[in-house]
């Protein structure tokens, strides 16, 4: 595996600090997108770069802390070639490698405590995707990006 690139809003700057150094210490490269600090910032700009270190290689996946895990997960699905999963215990981290290849984990620091996130996250990394049945479905959602990648939803 490549460098796991690593996005945080102000919420989710503590944990991913935490995460961080846990990574390191695991023998993980980090591509450490920010936010550097709890002052407050705006959560879609750091998915986009972790979304885009995703996309283009330089990371193999993406780890979003923001206060609840919700709005980095929607902010990194915008992006093509991104499965964003948001996960609050290990069985859905487990069940987004095996059965939806996520490529990305949101993680929310205002309802997951630190070693929760650990044990998520250790989780995640260590789920493959188990392919075969699960292969046409997670195409269908490249098909989806495709299809709509450039609409955006009706204003309210
Ligand atoms: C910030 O207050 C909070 O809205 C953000 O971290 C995140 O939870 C959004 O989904």
């Amino acid at each position: 595996m490549t460098a796991i690139a690593l996005g945080a809003d102000h919420a989710g700057f503590p944990l991913k600090e935490d995460l961080k150094a846990w990574l390191i210490g695991r023998g993980y490269d980090v591509v450490d997108c920010g936010t550097q600090s709890p002052e407050p910032v705006d959560y879609p700009d750091f998915a986009a770069l972790v979304a885009s270190a995703v996309t283009t290689g330089k990371a193999s996946r993406g780890v979003l802390v923001c206060g609840s895990g919700l709005g980095m997960s929607m902010a990194a699905n915008k992006v093509a070639g991104i499965r964003a999963a948001a996960c609050a215990d290990a069985y859905t981290a487990r069940l987004s490698r095996e059965h939806n290849d996520a490529n990305v984990l949101a993680l929310g620091a205002r309802i997951t405590a630190r070693d929760a996130a650990v044990e998520i996250l250790e989780t995640w990394l260590g789920a493959a995707f188990a392919g075969g049945r699960h292969t046409p479905r997670v195409a269908k959602l490249g098909a989806l990006d495709r299809a709509h990648g450039e609409h955006d939803a009706p204003a309210r």
